[in-house]
This record gives structure tokens, C-alpha cells and sequence, in this order.
């Protein structure tokens, strides 16, 4: 059996090292996220006790760490944390088919309920160029629906994309194919560093399935108070 995602959408992107901050911060949003998106940075620098001290708040967690190996690899890295129990987790789609096929069973061997494994197709950071100095002709767009198919065709559960990627995905991929989606703005958000911008309830329109929302939470004043501000952006209707 395979995790179901919770009725709210939003997952919080923890992008600290500091497992007193993340904690505060966790604590902080039971009840009011989906949940947390834990990522390389806080994992390697704190490891599993960092994550579990996490976890205790009872969030569902989606751990994010973007793994990228030969498929024998990638399958021990997943037996080594499926233990515990994660929510959700990332393989790179550029590792190929077998690779992806053989995340997908190492996530369903324990004993527990499987994480919902998905895919990271093309880097948000990469444009049209750096693609093609890495010898892909074609267009972002055109590579980011190859690897979407491929994601599929390998038995993943989803895949996180861009809020202006979901309309393609979704029409390729169908409805059950999850589509994880950072570079969300709520309304009043500061954009940071994000291109891609749209806002929650237009992107749960389109597809979304899961909004990973970072900075207009965890920057705010009163993280909680964002985190409810933003859903009620969501069950607003829309003007
Ligand atoms: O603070 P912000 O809402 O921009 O955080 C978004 C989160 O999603 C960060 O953890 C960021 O690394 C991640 N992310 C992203 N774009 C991608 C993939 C992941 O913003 N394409």
C-alpha cells in the first residue's frame, strides 16, 4: 500500500540546517499543512535524528533528496530510508527507466505503508541553452514531458513540475499521475528568487496536487497565521 496525500495540499519547504528552528517551526504547523518538505541540506547535516525529532510533530514528510545514482544504488538508498517513513520522495528521471523501475520496488519492500515516489524532470535552474550544452536539442518544455513519460512509463507515482508545466503534464499523464509544485506565491508573497511564479488556488485549478509553498511561510512573521491565510485563498472562490 502506497501513502494517500492529505486533503491539504500545501507541504512547507523546511530549507534550514537548524533542527531547534525546524522543529519550532514544524510544531508550529500541525494542523495547518499537509505536510513538510525536508531536503538534502537539513538531511545530510542532521541525518535521521534530525528528521525523526521532525517527524514526532506527526506531519506527513516528503523527503526530498533528489536521488540521482546507478539503479542498484538508488535502490539501496530508498531501502536505507524507507525506515522512515517518509510520505513522499524524489529520484532523478534523468537516471532512466531502470533506474526509476528499481526506486519504485525498493520503496514497496518494507513493511510499512510505501512513499509516494516521484520525479524530478528538468532543474527549474535550466534554461533552453544549458540543455543544449548538455547535448538535448530540443525545448525545456519538450524534455520535461520526454521525462514526464518516462516517470510513467517506469511506474513512478508522480512528478514535481513547474506551476506552468501542469497543464502539459496533466494532459499527457492523466489524472492520477501526481503532480508536486513548487514556485507558489500567495497572495502579498514576496517572489525571492522564483521566475515561475502562480498562485495556489490557480495552480490547483490547472492539476496541482501538491503545493510546496517555502519562504511565505517560513519567512512570515506568524507562520501558522500563513499558513491559514493561504488556505483561505484556496477555498475562496475564485473572483
Ligand atoms: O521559498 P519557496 O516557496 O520559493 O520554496 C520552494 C521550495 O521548492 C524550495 O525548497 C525550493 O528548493 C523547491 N523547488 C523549487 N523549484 C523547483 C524544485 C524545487 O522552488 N523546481
Amino acid at each position: 500500500m502506497t501513502h494517500t496525500l492529505s486533503k491539504n495540499p500545501v507541504f512547507c519547504a523546511l530549507d534550514t540546517t537548524y533542527v531547534t528552528k525546524a522543529v519550532t517551526l514544524a510544531q508550529s504547523l500541525v494542523g495547518k499543512v499537509g505536510g513538510l518538505k525536508v531536503g538534502m541540506e537539513f538531511f545530510y547535516a542532521n541525518g535521521p535524528a534530525g528528521y525523526q525529532a521532525v517527524a514526532e510533530t506527526g506531519i506527513p514528510i516528503f523527503l526530498d533528496l533528489k536521488l540521482h545514482d546507478i539503479p542498484n544504488t538508488v535502490a539501496g538508498g530508498i531501502r536505507a530510508i524507507t525506515p522512515l517513513e517518509p510520505t513522499m520522495l524524489t529520484v532523478h528521471t534523468a537516471g532512466g527507466i531502470e533506474m526509476m523501475k528499481a526506486a519504485k520496488a525498493a520503496s514497496t519492500e518494507g513493511p510499512g505503508v510505501s512513499p509516494v515516489v516521484v520525479g524530478v524532470t528538468v532543474l527549474t535552474s535550466l534554461d533552453d541553452g544549458d540543455l543544449q550544452m548538455a547535448g538535448v536539442t530540443g525545448t525545456a518544455a519538450d524534455q520535461v514531458r520526454r521525462l514526464a513519460g518516462n516517470a510513467q512509463a517506469a511506474g513512478l507515482d508522480g512528478v514535481v513540475c513547474s506551476p506552468l508545466e501542469v497543464d502539459l503534464i496533466r494532459a499527457d499523464c492523466g489524472p492520477d499521475f501526481k503532480l508536486i509544485v513548487p514556485g507558489i506565491r500567495p497572495k502579498g508573497a514576496a517572489i525571492g528568487d522564483q521566475k515561475r511564479i502562480m498562485g495556489p488556488a490557480e495552480a490547483l485549478g490547472r492539476g496541482a496536487d501538491v503545493l510546496v509553498i517555502g519562504r511565505p511561510i517560513t519567512q512570515a512573521n506568524h507562520p501558522a497565521g500563513a499558513a491559514e491565510a493561504i488556505q483561505a485563498e484556496i477555498a475562496a472562490p475564485a473572483p
